[in-house]
């Protein structure tokens, strides 16, 4: 009966298959239906590439101004990426991102949800210091995030942060506000793929208007509490 049943089910029909005159080889192996994870060499290699892309930028008032790219700092394996407006007076200078007075309180709200600087990854929408450290204009909001977007798609982060309304813009677009915007988790879509996003405050804002810091705090939480319930190290 058993043995019965299990022909009935069997949707390999040998007399079926023989009247087509195919000969079909069976792999007893399942199909990979899941890509590779990328080697940390492939993503660097990549990196790489994109970092030659933004050198070679034309006509662009960033970079004709400013010292040195400042393209990345961090782990560029981590599960969390941050991405922040553009480069200060002190990362121009030392071509690191976040170095600055923004960088140190940086290290601290992530020292406070148990993060060390060093197990995440860090970029910027611009890579080029804006002269007189001005908000980059649209224009170049624009164009500098084809790149961003190239970057998150390479780093693949399990939690994209956007911090303060630049990177909000650039990823999002301009019509929204991020004292609305923060806060929630949001899902980016770049390539068919989707990122879960926070969008909070940008340090540097915080150093200006210390009674924003309590929203930034709920963020940073809520940041905290999501990678425990996805359960990666960080
Ligand atoms: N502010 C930013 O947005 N990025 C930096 O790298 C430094 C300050």
């Amino acid at each position: 009966m058993i043995e019965k049943e299990k022909n009935q089910n069997d949707i390999i029909d040998q007399e079926l298959l023989n009247s087509f005159g195919i000969d079909y080889i069976f792999n007893s192996k399942p199909i990979n239906r899941f890509k590779n994870k990328p080697t940390i060499e492939n993503i660097n290699s990549r990196l790489n590439n994109l970092k030659e892309k933004v050198k070679n930028i034309n006509n662009c008032d960033l970079k004709n101004n400013a010292k040195q790219i400042v393209f990345n700092d961090g782990n560029s394996n981590s599960p969390v990426m941050i991405v922040g407006e553009g480069p200060g007076q002190k990362e121009d200078e030392l071509g690191k991102p976040f170095v600055g007075e923004a960088g140190q309180l940086l290290n601290k709200m992530l020292n406070a949800i148990n993060i060390k600087r060093e197990n995440i990854y860090i970029t910027n929408v611009v890579n080029y210091r804006p002269p007189n450290n001005r908000k980059p204009e649209p224009a170049e909001i624009n164009r500098y995030s084809e790149f961003l977007r190239e970057h998150i798609s390479i780093i693949d982060p399990k939690i994209l942060i956007l911090m303060g309304s630049t990177a909000m813009e650039a990823l999002f677009g301009s019509k929204i506000k991020i004292s609305k915007e923060r806060g929630t988790w949001k899902e980016l879509i770049i390539n068919n793929k989707t990122f879960l996003t926070m969008i909070t405050f940008h340090p540097a804002y915080l150093l200006r208007q210390a009674d924003q810091k309590k929203y930034s705090w709920a963020d940073l939480k809520e940041i905290r509490k999501k990678i425990d319930e996805l359960k990666f190290k960080i």
